[in-house]
């Protein structure tokens, strides 16, 4: 507890230490000499101390965040209080367009909003708060850490076939000290930049040096560096200048040898080229060595280019069909590299010696033709056979028409489809390998059946009694250039389910017994040797409840029962 201590000076003035609330009021000061009394009263006002009760710490802050600098006063209600801020002593001007810098909290309220901060909004910031009376401050030193700056003077000191030595600078730290460094880098044949093995030293504080290895030896690189550091990963440098490593003997043999097929005394060797950046230096070829299968002796042969994929040995004493050991290996002007391992090829073959016999063809129908023979017994002097060729021609000068199919396997019979109808057609087989097809079977000849009847079925009549549909329709007629009627086929669906009944039959008449809760939906085609005709008109027939009396149509005496729905000898009245 406080004693409020007053003093009366010399000249009459009173003073009041440590003023509180409670010395508010009206004070009277009295002068007294011997010729009288003079008195003057004067009212004193105690104000509450502003005090910042919030002011602004010091903070670590990261680029491109946002922070708020917190100054919050208490004060008397009465007094009005200005707010200021200063940025490393200078005043920051809200008016002028500041794109980072915002005052927040109201009247009463000094607080300042940094947006996205940046590196050089690092530095002491303080906040003034002016009254009538007195002047406040309060300062706090913000400092923002980013991720560093790009390395600098990105260098190549010395360049092997595999290794390279890289010099730089670093570049700015950005209040947090770099951590790490990655060299990335790019060549003609790579997508973009890829980090690389590095074995670093650190020379002294300012130069750093990296050796990278595990390069391809004659390829061009370029290499960049990033530093990162406790915030992150910071910009890459600009590349370093554009350098080939030494050639040497390639190391990387081709892959995926394969060949065979070829014709007869060929042996045809195939590999998957070796790519530019494993080529390893100028001059680059293949070298390929063969031997038959149990032989001790080695073939060789050179191709002697960079794109060679592929050689074709020629030699009248091959066996056809007969396994080679191949290796291909790999040189450039340096020496002779890698051989693959070994891989089997087969020598070229002959073609099928024999043609297929037993042919015959039939029609089916107007447009399709099944063709079938006997298989091909055959061995190795006689041609391997892989599969059948059908070849088919009409004799028609004016619009003749061929066709080639091929079945592979051991198969014996094919369907010819989307041949005109009525026409007679000629077919013969032969037997193919990969050496190619072997000779011709005997020409045979079939005629497709008369195109289906073009009329549709017309006139549908139905009835519907308890759980049975009747039907009847007028017998199609067909012309002479069409095929016979044979029958008809009634095709029916329940409205809302997709399943579709078929039902076939040699008269003009049908019953369908039917769980009939829903409308049947019902059309009806013709049948024939050429095929099947066009189908009616779809009619829709509604469910039992739904009618009344709009059957007009009778369907008398039923005799047919092909299928199970068609009852014998049964009637709808
Ligand atoms: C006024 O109060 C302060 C504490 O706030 C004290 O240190 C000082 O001695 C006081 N003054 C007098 C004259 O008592
Ligand atoms: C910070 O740097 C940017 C440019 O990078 C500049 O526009 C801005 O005025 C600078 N801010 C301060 C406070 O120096
Ligand atoms: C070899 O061929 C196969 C199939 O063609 C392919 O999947 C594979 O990647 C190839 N191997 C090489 C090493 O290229
Ligand atoms: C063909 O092969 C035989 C037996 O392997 C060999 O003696 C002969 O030199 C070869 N001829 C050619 C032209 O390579
Ligand atoms: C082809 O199949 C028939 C029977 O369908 C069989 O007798 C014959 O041996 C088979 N031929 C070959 C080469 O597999
Ligand atoms: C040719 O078609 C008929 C009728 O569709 C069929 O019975 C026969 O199996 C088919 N033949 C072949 C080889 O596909
Ligand atoms: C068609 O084949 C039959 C034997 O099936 C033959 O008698 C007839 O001469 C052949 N027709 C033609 C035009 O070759
Ligand atoms: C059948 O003959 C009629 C005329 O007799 C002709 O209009 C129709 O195009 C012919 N149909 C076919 C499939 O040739
Ligand atoms: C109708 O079909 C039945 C049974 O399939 C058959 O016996 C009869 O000959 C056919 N009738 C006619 C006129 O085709
Ligand atoms: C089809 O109807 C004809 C006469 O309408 C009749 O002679 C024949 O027997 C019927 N066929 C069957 C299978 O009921």
């Amino acid at each position: 507890m406080y004693l409020t201590i007053i003093f009366i000076l010399e000249d009459g003035s009173l003073k009041i230490y440590n003023v509180t609330k409670a010395d508010a009021g009206v004070y009277t000061c009295i002068a007294m000499n011997q010729f009288g009394v003079a008195r003057s009263s004067g009212n004193l006002i105690v104000k509450e101390r502003t005090i910042i009760t919030t002011p602004p710490s010091n903070v670590d802050v990261t680029v491109g965040e946002s922070i708020v600098l917190p100054c919050q006063v208490s004060k008397d209600p009465s007094i009005e209080v200005v707010f200021s801020w200063l940025f490393n002593g200078d005043l920051i001007d809200f008016n002028r367009r500041m794109t980072h810098f915002e005052r927040v909290g109201g009247e009463s309220v000094g607080d300042l909003m940094i947006r996205n901060i940046q590196i050089n909004h690092s530095g002491k910031y303080t906040c003034i708060v002016q009254t009538a009376m007195d002047t406040l401050s309060e300062t706090a030193e913000i400092i923002v850490r980013g991720t560093p700056g790009p390395p600098k003077d990105v260098s190549i000191e010395h360049v092997s076939s595999t290794t390279a030595v890289l010099n730089w600078r670093p570049g700015i730290e950005n209040n947090s000290p770099i951590q790490i460094y990655t060299v990335q880098t790019r060549t003609p044949f790579s997508v973009g930049w890829q980090a690389v093995s590095t074995v670093p030293e650190v020379i002294n504080g300012r130069t750093h040096t990296a050796t990278v290895v595990d390069l391809n030896p004659w390829v061009e690189y370029e290499f960049r560096v990033v530093a990162g550091n406790s915030v992150g990963i910071g910009e890459p440098s600009a590349p370093s200048e554009l350098l080939r490593t030494k050639a040497s003997i390639p190391t990387v043999a081709p892959a995926n040898v394969s060949g065979g097929g070829g014709s007869r005394s060929e042996l045809v060797i195939m590999w998957e080229s070796v790519p530019e950046e494993l080529q390893n230096g100028e001059g680059f070829g293949y070298i390929i060595m063969f031997r038959p299968l149990g032989s001790s002796s080695w073939t060789k042969a050179v191709a002697a280019s960079v794109e060679a994929s592929k050689y074709i040995y020629r030699n009248e004493s091959i066996t056809p069909l007969f396994p080679f050991e191949v290796k291909v290996g790999v040189f450039n002007q340096e020496g002779v590299g890698t051989l693959s391992p070994i891989y089997i090829v087969y020598s070229g073959e002959d073609e099928p010696q024999l043609a297929p016999s037993g042919t015959s063809v039939q029609s089916l129908s107007a447009s399709e033709l099944e063709v079938s023979w006997s298989p091909v017994a055959w061995n190795r002097h006689t041609g391997r056979v892989l599969g059948y060729e059908v070849l088919y021609w009409t004799d028609d000068s004016k619009d003749s028409t061929t066709g080639k199919v091929r079945v592979f396997g051991n198969i014996t019979a094919k369907n010819i489809t989307n041949l005109k109808a009525n026409t007679m057609y000629f077919v013969t087989l032969r037997a193919y390998n990969t050496a190619g097809t072997g000779p011709s079977s005997v020409p045979v000849n079939a005629t497709t059946k008369k195109s289906p009847p073009s009329q549709r079925p017309a006139n549908i009549a139905w009835k519907l009694t308890n759980s049975k549909i009747c039907l009847n329709w007028e017998h199609v007629k067909t012309m002479e250039n069409e095929s016979e009627v044979l029958g008809y086929k009634i095709l029916y669906r329940q409205n809302r389910q997709s399943t579709t009944h078929i039902l076939e039959t040699n008269n003009t008449s049908a019953e369908l017994l039917v769980p009939f809760e829903e409308d049947y939906l019902i059309e009806i085609r013709t049948m024939s040797d050429g095929g099947e005709g066009s189908s009616s008109e779809e009619i829709r027939i509604p469910t039992m409840s739904s009618l009344s009396s709009k059957g007009r149509h009778i369907c008398y005496s039923f005799e047919i029962a092909i299928l199970v729905h068609i009852l014998n000898s049964s009637f709808c009245y």
